[in-house]
């Protein structure tokens, strides 16, 4: 048994900050953040507007791209690093809102990894046999865990989720072929929140040693593309989409360059969408998908670098 993505979908909080709406509030400028970051504008959840209405609204549109009823969900996984509430899981609320019935429904926390996590995970349970049809979502609302005076920070993060449908297939060859993930808690200083439940009770602000992130982030995504396609049989030269996540524009160039892949074949939002963590991957795929970048058959590779550190990628046959 195989599992194949057979819907995407997405969705964005209708306010949109941009560089120069932030330059009223912290000392930075739109040519500072454009050159060390591409970022040029990031959606912002409304008051009220929960993680869990974010997934639930790209959840919906996955479902209605699949053709399937939300009864017919098995599974649903939500990654995020910003849930509603302390307890019960975001994926629960999800589920409620979307009338899931059927499914069971967990969060999964790796951070700006979480989706690829998930992705792995529901193809694990499809493989096993347990479930045919997942909900998976990547959703965030990290303007609530960002400190709005911080430069080093506020100008790098927005909102948003994205969703997929992941299916059992028979057909060999086809959807997730191969995946990869990793952690390494020794480096959970470098990116991290000043809160916790069971430290201050708060949930505290991203603090980040954006130089030290960098490095690993290059360094690491890099090697867990190689490692997984060689899993799967394959090379760089096989790639044609690469959906990284989106953090930085020069850390996706810096990956791209070292992959040896053209501009064409690098998806990119991260202009437009800022970094969204678990939500940056389905969101920057559901952006090709919608806009047919995506041909059956191609080889379309996903990776990501988070907090924790935790890393991973994951290739799929489209
Ligand atoms: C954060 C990041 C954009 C900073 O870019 P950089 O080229 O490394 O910049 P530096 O850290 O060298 O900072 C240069 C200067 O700009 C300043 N600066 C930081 N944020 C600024 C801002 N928004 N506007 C203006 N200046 C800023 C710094 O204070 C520093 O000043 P100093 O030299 O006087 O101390 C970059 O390191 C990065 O993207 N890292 C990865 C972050 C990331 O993706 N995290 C999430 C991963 S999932």
């Amino acid at each position: 048994m195989q599992s194949r993505i057979i819907a995407t979908g997405s969705h964005l909080p209708q306010k949109t900050v941009t560089n120069s709406d932030l330059v009223k509030t912290v000392e930075t400028s739109n040519e500072w953040i454009i050159e060390r970051t591409g970022i040029e504008q990031r959606h912002i959840a409304a008051e009220g507007e929960l993680t869990s209405d974010l997934a639930a609204a790209a959840a919906k549109k996955a479902i209605a791209n699949s053709g399937l009823k939300a009864e017919e969900i098995e599974m649903i996984i939500v990654a995020t690093t910003t849930p509603d509430l302390t307890f019960p899981a975001t994926a629960t609320t999800v589920q409620a809102k979307i009338g899931a019935k059927a499914a069971f429904a967990f969060d999964i926390q790796a951070v700006c990894s979480g989706f690829v996590f998930a992705i792995t995970t529901a193809d694990n349970f499809i493989k096993s046999g347990q479930v045919k049809n997942a909900l998976v979502i990547g959703a965030d609302k990290l303007s609530s865990i960002v400190d709005w005076q911080d430069r080093n920070t506020c100008v790098l993060f927005g909102d948003g989720a994205g969703a997929v449908i992941l299916q059992a297939t028979e057909e060999e060859n086809r959807g997730v072929i191969a995946s990869s993930l990793y952690s390494d808690g020794t480096l959970n200083e470098i990116l991290k929140t000043s809160g916790g439940p069971s430290s201050n009770q708060k949930s505290g602000f991203i603090e980040m040693a954006g130089k030290e992130v960098f490095k690993h982030a290059v360094d690491k995504m890099v090697k867990s593309v190689i490692a997984t396609l060689a899993k799967a049989g394959l090379t760089t030269k096989d790639i044609d989409l690469l959906v990284p996540h989106q953090a930085n524009l020069r850390i996706l160039n810096a990956v791209a360059t070292r992959l040896e892949l053209p501009e064409e074949k690098v998806i990119v939002t991260v202009q437009k969408h800022a970094n969204t963590s678990a939500a940056s991957i389905p969101l920057a795929l559901d952006h090709a998908n919608s806009q047919k970048k995506i041909k059956d058959g191609d080889v379309v590779v996903l990776e990501a670098l988070g907090g924790g550190l935790t890393w991973g990628s994951v290739v799929l046959k489209w």
